[in-house]
């Protein structure tokens, strides 16, 4: 079975990858979008991860036929509501990872809560249209400062429960085991193993 993951982010592949790549799944292969010709973005017009996974993967699946994932991650900080959530990919308007971190620390710089978690929702769809959803946590804390050269997006702010370092200062391995992305592909490759 021939699996496209549905996004254009090179730093997701890689994470999953570095999953996919310790599972040995035999007889699947994860291909990314250019292997059906798809280059552009995918629509993700919702106001919950859940909803824009769906969307994506629907989307990929219905115009190309195939069988299909998804992902859509948010991060969720408890002093903001649970702000950035389904805002996260442009918080301060723009992508730029700097802005939307600044934006953050703006926002918090009073706060002594400073608990949070990132959330991925991944959404299979199957050749037949089924559809299978998984979800992973992980809870931490956002920091005063950026630390960290690794990673992307928020990781130079997010420290995981039970490491004083930065997602952007831990090797990608010890992110992979511990992360959200990390934790929902692990229960994909479950249920892929079972199928
Ligand atoms: P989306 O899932 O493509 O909508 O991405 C949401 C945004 O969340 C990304 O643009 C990143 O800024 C951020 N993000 C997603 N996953 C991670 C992660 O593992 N570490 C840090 N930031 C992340």
């Amino acid at each position: 079975m021939t699996l496209v993951f549905a996004t254009n982010n090179p730093h997701k592949v890689a994470e999953v990858n570095d999953v996919l790549r310790g599972a040995n799944l035999e007889g699947i292969e994860v291909v990314t979008m250019t292997a059906v010709g798809h280059t552009t973005d995918l629509p993700e017009t919702h106001e919950t991860i859940l909803e824009n996974a769906i969307e994506k993967a629907e989307y990929l699946h219905n115009k190309y036929g195939v069988a299909c994932f998804s992902e859509d991650t948010g991060l969720e900080i408890d002093v903001l509501n649970g702000e950035p959530g389904v805002h996260t990919a442009h918080y301060s308007g723009s992508r730029n990872p700097a802005d939307n971190i600044a934006k953050v620390l703006n926002l918090m710089h009073e706060a002594t809560l400073r608990t949070a978690r990132f959330r991925t929702i991944i959404v299979l769809i199957l050749r037949g249209g089924e559809q299978y959803v998984f979800e992973g946590i992980c809870e931490g804390v956002i920091r005063l400062e950026p630390a960290g050269e690794g990673g992307f997006g928020y990781d130079p702010i997010f420290e995981p429960v039970g490491y004083n370092l930065t997602f952007a200062e831990l090797p990608m391995s010890v992110k992979s085991n511990i992360s959200h992305r990390g934790r929902a592909t692990a229960k994909l490759i479950d249920f892929l193993r079972t199928t």
